[in-house]
Parts: C-alpha cells; structure tokens; sequence
C-alpha cells in the first residue's frame, strides 16, 4: 500500500513511519520535514495532498492541544488546541477522500485523556473526545468503502527515561499497523495506559 503520513518525525509518528515500512511506501510530511504540510491550515492540506498524490491510507499523528490548569488557559488557547488537532484532522480527513484509492482507510489521533483526564489536561481531553465522536459519526459517510479509525494512545515514551510509566512509541506504532491494515471503522483503539 501507499501511504502519506503527517507527523513522521514525532516521537509516535516516526515509530510509526518505521512500522508501516516494513510493507508499504510510505510518504512523510511535517511543517519542517518531507512533503511540508500544515494541518492548521487547509490549502496547505491541499497542497500535500496533491504532491503526495493517490494512496491507500492517510495517517496523522499530529497535533499539540494546550495543556494547563482550566483556570489559566484562555479562550485562544482553547481555541488553538481545537483549530489545529481537532479541526485540522477534520479537514485532512475531508480532503483525503478524494485522494485515497477504494478501500482506503483515513487513521487519525486522538489520545486516551479523552476518557481518562488528570488536572491540566481540560484542552487535550475535549480535543480527543470529540476525536472519537467525529470517526463514529464519519464512518458513515465515507464513500467507496474507505475506512476511518482514530488511535487513543495513552503516555508515550521509553520505559524508564520519564516519571510515570509510559508505552514504547514501537507499541503504539502497531495500533496504526493494525488501523491500516485491518477491517475496523468508525472505531477508537486504545492502546497503552495513563
Ligand atoms: N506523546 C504522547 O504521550 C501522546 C499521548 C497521547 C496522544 N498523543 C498525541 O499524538 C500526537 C503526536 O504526539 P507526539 O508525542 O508524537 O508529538 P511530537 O513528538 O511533538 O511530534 C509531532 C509531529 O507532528 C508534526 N506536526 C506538529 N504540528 C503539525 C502541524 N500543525 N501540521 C503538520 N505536522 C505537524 C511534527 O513535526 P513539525 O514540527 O515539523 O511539524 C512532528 O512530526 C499528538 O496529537 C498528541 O496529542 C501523544
């Protein structure tokens, strides 16, 4: 399969560009690095996708929501956290359709705070839910029998270099295998622990 992937050189992107690999083309992009893409802005979108051209599968794991205590986060930093992870993996999804071959698959991120929030994660956690809510509702609506699943991570990170317990980026990577691969939409895997 043919894949584009934003977000490839993150800490869960670029475990999950190695996974994908190892039987599939991948095609990475990020603000800084590969095909530039910028999920906050919609004709960047449109412009990735049409150099990155037709594919099986559009992954994203982008997107930074504001993390801190709801009585010091503003309306802007609400704003932002929804603008650019929530609203920007809409409109990728939106414009992916006509890119992605039948059968394809769209796979997005949200996180595990959307069920399991901590003090500070008010921002991240509406973000993710309403993750969760969007790939529900879009599974049926997707055309031409393309599929859309979202991965809920828990904390990420390499066990033992960071003060709570976190899941390898490689684990993660195979909840994204497995969402591109499989048969599953309208579903959130949740994969690892807070
Ligand atoms: N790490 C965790 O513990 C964890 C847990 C649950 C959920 N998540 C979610 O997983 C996703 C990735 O997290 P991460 O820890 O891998 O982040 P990260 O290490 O900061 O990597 C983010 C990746 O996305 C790219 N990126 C950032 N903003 C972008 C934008 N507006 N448009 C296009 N690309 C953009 C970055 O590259 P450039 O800077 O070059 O654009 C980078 O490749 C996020 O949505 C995060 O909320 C993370």
């Amino acid at each position: 399969m043919r894949v584009a992937l934003v977000g490839a050189t993150g800490r869960i992107g670029s475990a999950v560009a190695t996974a994908l690999a190892a039987r599939h083309e991948v095609v990475g992009g990020s603000r800084s690095a590969g095909v530039r893409v910028d999920i906050g802005d919609a004709g960047s979108i449109k412009a990735f996708l049409k150099e990155v051209g037709p594919v099986d599968a559009v992954v994203c794991c982008a997107g930074r929501p504001r993390w801190g205590p709801m009585a010091d986060l503003t309306s802007d930093d609400y704003l932002d956290s929804l603008r650019e992870k929530l609203l920007g993996q809409v409109s990728l999804t939106r414009q992916a359709i006509s890119h992605l071959r039948d059968g394809g698959a769209v796979v997005l991120t949200a996180g595990l705070l959307s069920r399991y929030p901590m003090p500070g994660s008010t921002a991240p956690a509406t973000v993710n839910a309403a993750l969760e809510g969007f790939v529900r509702a879009a599974a049926l609506e997707m055309p031409r029998g393309i599929r859309i699943v979202v991965v809920s991570p828990g904390r990420v990170g390499n066990p033992g270099t960071e003060s709570h317990p976190r899941t390898p980026p490689s684990e993660v990577a195979l909840a994204y295998v497995e969402a591109v691969e499989g048969a599953m939409t309208g579903s959130a895997i949740s994969v690892g622990r807070m």
